[in-house]
Protein backbone atom coordinates (compact mmCIF):
# COMPACT_ATOMS: atom_id res chain seq x y z
CA UNK A 1 0.00 0.00 0.00
CA UNK A 2 1.27 3.40 -0.78
CA UNK A 3 1.82 6.24 2.20
CA UNK A 4 -1.29 7.66 3.10
CA UNK A 5 -1.22 11.27 1.67
CA UNK A 6 -5.28 12.10 1.11
CA UNK A 7 -8.20 12.79 3.14
CA UNK A 8 -11.74 13.51 3.09
CA UNK A 9 -13.88 15.82 5.54
CA UNK A 10 -17.56 15.36 5.27
CA UNK A 11 -19.08 18.74 6.11
CA UNK A 12 -22.63 18.72 4.48
CA UNK A 13 -24.75 18.02 7.19
CA UNK A 14 -27.45 19.78 8.11
CA UNK A 15 -26.32 20.04 11.87
CA UNK A 16 -29.98 20.73 12.89
CA UNK A 17 -28.59 19.72 16.96
CA UNK A 18 -27.33 23.10 15.81
CA UNK A 19 -30.38 24.97 14.28
CA UNK A 20 -31.18 27.69 14.05
CA UNK A 21 -27.62 29.40 13.88
CA UNK A 22 -26.62 26.24 11.53
CA UNK A 23 -29.29 27.67 9.32
CA UNK A 24 -27.23 29.81 7.64
CA UNK A 25 -24.06 29.52 9.36
CA UNK A 26 -22.25 25.71 8.95
CA UNK A 27 -21.48 23.75 12.04
CA UNK A 28 -18.13 23.33 10.88
CA UNK A 29 -17.34 27.00 10.63
CA UNK A 30 -18.07 28.05 14.09
CA UNK A 31 -15.29 29.22 16.17
CA UNK A 32 -13.17 27.89 18.67
CA UNK A 33 -12.03 30.92 20.48
CA UNK A 34 -10.83 32.28 16.56
CA UNK A 35 -10.36 29.82 14.55
CA UNK A 36 -13.01 27.62 12.77
CA UNK A 37 -13.64 24.06 13.79
CA UNK A 38 -12.55 22.92 10.23
CA UNK A 39 -9.52 24.64 9.99
CA UNK A 40 -8.04 22.53 13.27
CA UNK A 41 -9.48 19.61 11.32
CA UNK A 42 -7.45 20.40 8.09
CA UNK A 43 -4.29 21.57 10.23
CA UNK A 44 -4.40 18.01 11.98
CA UNK A 45 -4.55 15.89 8.53
CA UNK A 46 -1.62 18.40 7.09
CA UNK A 47 0.47 17.61 10.13
CA UNK A 48 -0.18 14.21 9.60
CA UNK A 49 1.34 13.99 6.34
CA UNK A 50 -1.95 14.35 4.20
CA UNK A 51 -1.30 16.46 0.95
CA UNK A 52 -4.25 16.43 -0.73
CA UNK A 53 -7.82 16.22 1.16
CA UNK A 54 -10.94 16.55 -0.10
CA UNK A 55 -13.64 18.76 1.47
CA UNK A 56 -17.61 17.59 1.38
CA UNK A 57 -19.74 20.52 1.20
CA UNK A 58 -23.55 21.65 0.31
CA UNK A 59 -25.72 24.53 -0.76
CA UNK A 60 -25.83 26.04 2.50
CA UNK A 61 -21.97 25.78 3.05
CA UNK A 62 -19.88 27.68 0.56
CA UNK A 63 -18.62 29.99 3.91
CA UNK A 64 -16.20 27.03 3.83
CA UNK A 65 -14.90 27.31 0.66
CA UNK A 66 -14.86 31.08 1.21
CA UNK A 67 -12.44 30.57 4.53
CA UNK A 68 -10.09 28.57 2.62
CA UNK A 69 -9.50 30.79 -0.83
CA UNK A 70 -7.21 33.07 -0.70
CA UNK A 71 -7.94 37.24 -0.09
CA UNK A 72 -5.53 38.96 -2.20
CA UNK A 73 -7.24 42.62 -1.36
CA UNK A 74 -7.17 41.50 2.69
CA UNK A 75 -3.92 40.42 2.38
CA UNK A 76 -2.31 43.39 0.45
CA UNK A 77 -3.82 45.68 2.80
CA UNK A 78 -2.06 44.42 5.62
CA UNK A 79 1.06 43.89 3.82
CA UNK A 80 0.88 47.61 3.03
CA UNK A 81 0.34 48.29 7.11
CA UNK A 82 3.18 46.30 8.18
CA UNK A 83 1.09 44.39 9.85
CA UNK A 84 2.98 40.80 9.14
CA UNK A 85 1.49 38.66 12.04
CA UNK A 86 -2.10 39.27 10.99
CA UNK A 87 -0.88 38.82 7.52
CA UNK A 88 0.83 35.60 8.79
CA UNK A 89 -2.97 34.25 10.51
CA UNK A 90 -5.08 35.68 7.11
CA UNK A 91 -2.71 32.98 4.60
CA UNK A 92 -2.10 30.32 7.10
CA UNK A 93 -5.00 27.92 6.26
CA UNK A 94 -4.08 28.39 2.43
CA UNK A 95 -0.45 26.41 2.75
CA UNK A 96 -0.99 23.70 4.63
CA UNK A 97 -2.12 20.82 2.17
CA UNK A 98 -3.71 21.18 -1.38
CA UNK A 99 -7.55 21.53 -0.74
CA UNK A 100 -10.60 19.93 -3.18
CA UNK A 101 -14.19 20.37 -2.86
CA UNK A 102 -16.94 18.69 -4.05
CA UNK A 103 -20.79 18.69 -3.04
CA UNK A 104 -23.57 16.49 -1.34
CA UNK A 105 -26.51 17.20 -3.31
CA UNK A 106 -28.59 15.26 -0.87
CA UNK A 107 -27.88 14.42 2.86
CA UNK A 108 -27.79 10.92 2.65
CA UNK A 109 -25.94 10.62 5.80
CA UNK A 110 -21.83 10.49 6.63
CA UNK A 111 -21.51 7.34 4.45
CA UNK A 112 -22.96 8.70 1.24
CA UNK A 113 -20.70 12.34 1.61
CA UNK A 114 -17.15 9.65 1.95
CA UNK A 115 -18.67 7.65 -1.34
CA UNK A 116 -18.18 10.92 -3.08
CA UNK A 117 -14.30 10.82 -2.59
CA UNK A 118 -13.99 7.24 -4.66
CA UNK A 119 -12.95 8.91 -7.97
CA UNK A 120 -10.45 11.27 -5.56
CA UNK A 121 -9.32 8.48 -3.50
CA UNK A 122 -8.72 5.73 -6.74
CA UNK A 123 -6.73 3.00 -5.79
CA UNK A 124 -4.76 4.65 -2.59
CA UNK A 125 -5.33 4.66 0.89
CA UNK A 126 -7.72 7.62 2.50
CA UNK A 127 -8.27 9.29 5.81
CA UNK A 128 -11.58 10.51 6.94
CA UNK A 129 -11.84 13.30 9.27
CA UNK A 130 -15.52 14.60 10.55
CA UNK A 131 -15.46 18.36 9.94
CA UNK A 132 -17.45 18.72 13.16
CA UNK A 133 -14.69 16.84 15.55
CA UNK A 134 -11.84 18.22 16.50
CA UNK A 135 -9.74 16.02 18.38
CA UNK A 136 -6.67 16.65 20.25
CA UNK A 137 -3.35 14.41 20.78
CA UNK A 138 -1.67 14.55 24.31
CA UNK A 139 0.99 14.06 22.12
CA UNK A 140 1.37 17.06 19.42
CA UNK A 141 4.33 15.66 17.59
CA UNK A 142 1.68 12.79 16.65
CA UNK A 143 -1.75 13.71 15.98
CA UNK A 144 -4.66 11.07 15.93
CA UNK A 145 -4.39 10.69 12.01
CA UNK A 146 -0.78 10.28 12.23
CA UNK A 147 -1.52 7.45 14.77
CA UNK A 148 -3.91 6.03 12.57
CA UNK A 149 -1.41 6.53 9.18
CA UNK A 150 0.86 4.42 11.19
CA UNK A 151 -1.13 1.63 12.13
CA UNK A 152 -2.26 1.20 8.46
CA UNK A 153 0.86 1.06 7.72
CA UNK A 154 2.59 -1.58 10.22
CA UNK A 155 -0.48 -3.80 10.26
CA UNK A 156 -1.20 -3.63 6.60
CA UNK A 157 -5.49 -2.84 7.01
CA UNK A 158 -7.88 -0.04 8.15
CA UNK A 159 -7.17 1.77 11.24
CA UNK A 160 -10.05 3.45 13.01
CA UNK A 161 -9.63 5.90 16.05
CA UNK A 162 -10.94 3.88 19.42
CA UNK A 163 -12.28 6.28 22.58
CA UNK A 164 -13.21 3.84 26.05
CA UNK A 165 -16.47 5.50 26.60
CA UNK A 166 -18.16 4.99 30.35
CA UNK A 167 -20.56 1.67 30.39
CA UNK A 168 -23.98 4.33 30.30
CA UNK A 169 -22.93 5.81 26.77
CA UNK A 170 -21.82 2.55 24.98
CA UNK A 171 -25.57 3.05 23.60
CA UNK A 172 -24.85 6.65 21.52
CA UNK A 173 -21.57 5.12 19.71
CA UNK A 174 -20.61 2.42 17.28
CA UNK A 175 -18.49 -0.09 19.49
CA UNK A 176 -15.67 -2.26 18.43
CA UNK A 177 -15.98 -6.17 18.86
CA UNK A 178 -12.09 -6.15 19.32
CA UNK A 179 -8.81 -7.68 21.13
CA UNK A 180 -6.12 -6.11 22.19
CA UNK A 181 -2.66 -6.99 20.01
CA UNK A 182 -0.32 -4.31 21.06
CA UNK A 183 -0.09 -1.13 22.84
CA UNK A 184 -3.02 0.67 22.41
CA UNK A 185 -3.72 -1.43 19.03
CA UNK A 186 -6.77 -3.85 18.76
CA UNK A 187 -8.06 -6.46 16.00
CA UNK A 188 -11.60 -5.57 15.19
CA UNK A 189 -13.72 -8.29 14.31
CA UNK A 190 -16.89 -6.66 14.21
CA UNK A 191 -18.69 -3.36 14.44
CA UNK A 192 -21.35 -2.73 16.49
CA UNK A 193 -23.89 0.11 16.14
CA UNK A 194 -25.39 1.87 19.43
CA UNK A 195 -25.36 -1.69 21.20
CA UNK A 196 -27.41 -1.53 24.56
CA UNK A 197 -25.37 -1.96 27.64
CA UNK A 198 -25.62 -5.27 28.36
CA UNK A 199 -24.85 -6.36 24.88
CA UNK A 200 -21.71 -4.71 24.05
CA UNK A 201 -18.81 -6.01 23.72
CA UNK A 202 -16.62 -3.65 24.53
CA UNK A 203 -17.00 -0.04 25.55
CA UNK A 204 -14.50 1.09 22.67
CA UNK A 205 -16.04 3.52 20.70
CA UNK A 206 -15.29 4.54 17.26
CA UNK A 207 -14.20 8.44 17.50
CA UNK A 208 -14.21 9.94 14.08
CA UNK A 209 -10.98 9.53 12.60
CA UNK A 210 -10.05 6.81 10.14
CA UNK A 211 -7.84 5.59 7.80
CA UNK A 212 -9.26 3.25 5.05
CA UNK A 213 -8.27 1.14 2.35
CA UNK A 214 -10.07 1.74 -0.78
CA UNK A 215 -12.28 -1.23 -0.51
CA UNK A 216 -14.18 1.02 1.42
CA UNK A 217 -15.86 2.58 -1.14
CA UNK A 218 -16.65 -0.83 -2.51
CA UNK A 219 -18.44 -1.57 0.49
CA UNK A 220 -20.11 1.65 1.14
CA UNK A 221 -21.33 1.74 -2.47
CA UNK A 222 -23.28 -1.58 -1.45
CA UNK A 223 -24.43 -0.43 1.65
CA UNK A 224 -28.25 0.36 1.83
CA UNK A 225 -30.08 3.51 3.33
CA UNK A 226 -29.74 2.25 7.06
CA UNK A 227 -30.83 3.70 10.08
CA UNK A 228 -32.66 7.50 9.51
CA UNK A 229 -32.87 6.83 5.84
CA UNK A 230 -29.08 7.68 6.07
CA UNK A 231 -26.05 5.18 4.35
CA UNK A 232 -24.30 4.58 7.43
CA UNK A 233 -20.45 4.52 6.95
CA UNK A 234 -20.51 2.17 10.33
CA UNK A 235 -23.00 -0.34 8.26
CA UNK A 236 -19.63 -0.22 5.82
CA UNK A 237 -17.37 -0.78 7.69
CA UNK A 238 -19.14 -4.09 8.97
CA UNK A 239 -19.00 -5.33 5.42
CA UNK A 240 -15.43 -4.19 4.95
CA UNK A 241 -14.75 -5.97 8.35
CA UNK A 242 -16.08 -9.29 7.05
CA UNK A 243 -13.81 -8.84 4.17
CA UNK A 244 -10.29 -7.54 5.41
CA UNK A 245 -8.45 -7.10 8.45
CA UNK A 246 -9.29 -4.02 10.35
CA UNK A 247 -7.63 -2.79 13.51
CA UNK A 248 -8.29 -0.05 15.85
CA UNK A 249 -6.21 2.39 17.95
CA UNK A 250 -7.31 3.65 20.91
CA UNK A 251 -5.49 7.21 21.06
CA UNK A 252 -4.19 9.09 23.55
CA UNK A 253 -5.99 12.97 24.20
CA UNK A 254 -9.51 14.19 23.81
CA UNK A 255 -12.01 14.24 21.22
CA UNK A 256 -14.18 17.29 21.04
CA UNK A 257 -17.46 17.03 19.36
CA UNK A 258 -18.33 20.61 18.22
CA UNK A 259 -22.19 19.27 16.73
CA UNK A 260 -23.64 19.94 19.70
CA UNK A 261 -23.95 23.21 21.62
CA UNK A 262 -22.96 22.28 24.76
CA UNK A 263 -19.86 20.42 23.21
CA UNK A 264 -19.39 23.53 21.42
CA UNK A 265 -19.18 25.81 24.67
CA UNK A 266 -16.54 23.53 26.42
CA UNK A 267 -13.92 23.56 23.56
CA UNK A 268 -14.38 26.90 23.51
CA UNK A 269 -13.45 27.17 27.37
CA UNK A 270 -10.98 24.47 27.08
CA UNK A 271 -8.75 26.02 23.90
CA UNK A 272 -9.89 29.83 25.55
CA UNK A 273 -7.97 28.24 28.63
CA UNK A 274 -4.80 27.18 26.63
CA UNK A 275 -4.12 31.34 24.72
CA UNK A 276 -1.82 32.68 27.64
CA UNK A 277 -3.59 36.34 26.70
CA UNK A 278 -7.10 35.40 27.73
CA UNK A 279 -6.59 32.58 30.45
CA UNK A 280 -6.56 33.93 33.63
CA UNK A 281 -9.92 36.34 32.52
CA UNK A 282 -11.62 33.32 31.53
CA UNK A 283 -10.47 31.42 34.78
CA UNK A 284 -11.63 34.44 36.69
CA UNK A 285 -14.77 34.47 34.87
CA UNK A 286 -15.64 30.82 35.32
CA UNK A 287 -14.93 31.39 38.82
CA UNK A 288 -17.63 34.28 39.07
CA UNK A 289 -19.89 32.36 37.40
CA UNK A 290 -20.22 29.33 39.12
CA UNK A 291 -19.78 31.04 42.85
CA UNK A 292 -16.41 29.65 43.56
P1 LIG B 1 -23.36 14.27 11.91
O1 LIG B 1 -24.19 13.07 11.88
O2 LIG B 1 -22.90 14.79 13.21
O3 LIG B 1 -23.98 15.50 11.10
O4 LIG B 1 -22.16 14.04 10.90
P2 LIG B 1 -25.35 16.15 10.84
O5 LIG B 1 -26.27 15.24 10.14
O6 LIG B 1 -24.97 17.42 10.16
O7 LIG B 1 -25.82 16.51 12.33
P3 LIG B 1 -27.26 16.53 12.98
O8 LIG B 1 -27.46 15.16 13.52
O9 LIG B 1 -28.24 16.94 11.91
O10 LIG B 1 -27.14 17.57 14.08
C1 LIG B 1 -20.77 14.15 11.16
C2 LIG B 1 -20.09 14.89 10.00
O11 LIG B 1 -20.50 14.36 8.73
C3 LIG B 1 -21.04 15.38 7.91
C4 LIG B 1 -21.44 16.50 8.86
O12 LIG B 1 -21.37 17.77 8.19
C5 LIG B 1 -20.45 16.38 9.99
O13 LIG B 1 -19.28 17.15 9.79
N1 LIG B 1 -22.18 14.86 7.12
C6 LIG B 1 -23.24 14.26 7.74
C7 LIG B 1 -22.17 15.01 5.75
O14 LIG B 1 -21.19 15.54 5.16
N2 LIG B 1 -23.25 14.59 5.03
C8 LIG B 1 -24.33 14.00 5.61
O15 LIG B 1 -25.30 13.64 4.88
C9 LIG B 1 -24.33 13.84 7.01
Amino acid sequence: MPPVRKAIIPAAGFGTRFLPIAKAVPKEMLPIVDRPVIDYVVEEAAASGITDILIVISRDKRAIEEFFHSHPSLEAALRSKGKSAELEIVSAPNHRARLHFTWQQEMLGLGDAVLLGRTFAGNDPCAVLLGDTIVTSSDPANPVTAQLCAAFNAQGGSAVALEEVPEDKVSRYGIADASPIGDRTWRVHQWVEKPSRESAPSRMAIASRYVFSPAIFDCLAATPKGLGGEIQLTDAMRLLASREPMFGVQFNGTRHDIGNPAGFIKANLEFALQRPEMADSIRRTIADLSGS
